[in-house]
């Protein structure tokens, strides 16, 4: 029996709508193989949709979003309106799309393929095997700790403020899911803070202690932040599952994406208690190369393939369109970000294409 689903598009800026056209021709060849079928709505969000409705998440967004089974997003920003008050930038319409989601969780593999091995910037030796997976917290910390803003003190001198606060139930249902992914991978969680400066880690680190009590099967580490992102680039291959807060996790997302060789490869899943969960590629807008045809279209297709396994329950869908992208690198495929010697480059167009008759042959 053919499987509906109402998928929501979120193109965004940039490469966004370039990117996102290739994972919605791989979405409708995958779903004719396996019996599904996907009934697209596009909406607006970031910068398209400040340019359009003059805000960054306009109401209907957030409606089309919730009636969905799944959100998949391309990226948002761009220069254009970088000079924008904070609460209206389009950064505001992603973050605002987390918490009106009630997106806590964040999974950021960074997993090294093979054939990209040359891609990385560090010696093979230390990045060949490299399997990692971040899980974020995505709707607390110090993106949305209050107070927040910058105020004028009494001699007249602003004063920028933001607050790293998370409370225990934050810490416990973001600990369960990252224990439940260690679970199912190596078995290893390491939880990074900063519990030798600040409160908000010790309560953190206390938490995640306890949470762990639950999962004797989980290896449990800690380590600091600053020492986190140092062994992160020494010796990649010790993490397994890492958790951390918000404004740490987007730090170490980045630097584990940059492992494999380059973000363009890179998926990600935000996800909540229930209710659709947001799929979008780790890398951003890419203003400097949008409408010029040169975008690596795979972190966005990887990320359909997310949407496909945790949001639509359909693995096999899944590890079809991972095998077909694994298939067009071996064949030497390239997009300029992955480029290397004697390799075909190609543009993002002609990387959906030859994507796609692959995965009609395989
Ligand atoms: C990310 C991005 C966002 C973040 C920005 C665009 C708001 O860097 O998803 O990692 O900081 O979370
Ligand atoms: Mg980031």
């Amino acid at each position: 029996m053919t499987q509906n689903y109402r998928i929501t598009l979120l193109p965004g800026d940039g490469i966004g709508p370039e990117i996102i056209a290739v994972a919605v021709d791989v979405l409708k060849v995958a779903g004719k193989k396996f019996d599904l079928q996907f009934e697209f709505t596009k909406a607006l969000i970031g910068g398209a949709a400040i340019d359009a409705a003059g805000e960054p998440l306009p109401a209907n967004t957030l409606d089309t979003c919730r009636q969905s089974d799944s959100v998949l997003l391309a990226a948002i920003g761009g220069y254009k309106w970088d000079s924008l008050p904070s609460n209206m930038r389009p950064e505001a319409g992603l973050l605002g799309l987390r918490a009106g989601l009630d997106l806590f969780a964040n999974l950021r593999p960074a997993k090294i393929l093979p054939q990209l091995i040359d891609s990385s910037t560090l010696k093979p030796e230390v990045v060949e095997g490299v399997d990692i997976m971040v899980v974020r917290e995505l709707t607390g910390g110090i993106y949305f700790g209050k107070p927040k803003g910058v105020f004028t003190t009494e001699t007249e001198e602003k004063r920028g403020v933001n607050t790293m606060v998370y409370t225990e139930s934050e810490i416990d249902r973001i600990g369960k899911v990252a224990f439940e992914t260690a679970q199912k991978r190596g078995g290893r969680l390491c939880s990074v803070d900063k519990a030798n400066v600040l409160e908000v880690s010790q309560l953190w680190r206390d938490r995640i202690t306890k949470v762990g009590g639950e999962y004797p099967d989980v290896e449990l580490s800690h380590l600091y932040v600053d020492n986190a992102a140092m062994q992160l680039v020494r010796t990649p291959k010790q993490f397994d599952t890492i958790v951390t807060g918000n404004l740490f996790g987007d730090i170490l997302s980045d630097a584990a994406a940059m492992l494999t060789g380059s973000i363009g490869m890179l998926p990600s899943a935000s996800l909540g208690a229930s209710g659709p969960g947001v799929y979008e590629p780790v890398h951003g807008s890419a203003p400097d190369i949008a409408g010029q045809d040169k975008a690596n279209p795979l972190a966005q297709v990887l990320s359909a393939a997310m949407m496909l396994r945790y949001g639509l329950n359909q693995p096999e869908a899944a590890k079809h369109i991972e095998e077909g992208v694994l298939q067009v690198l071996e064949q030497g495929y390239r997009t300029g970000d992955i480029m290397s010697a004697n390799m075909n480059i190609l543009g993002c167009k002609a990387m959906g294409e030859v994507l796609i008759q692959t995965l009609e042959t395989i």
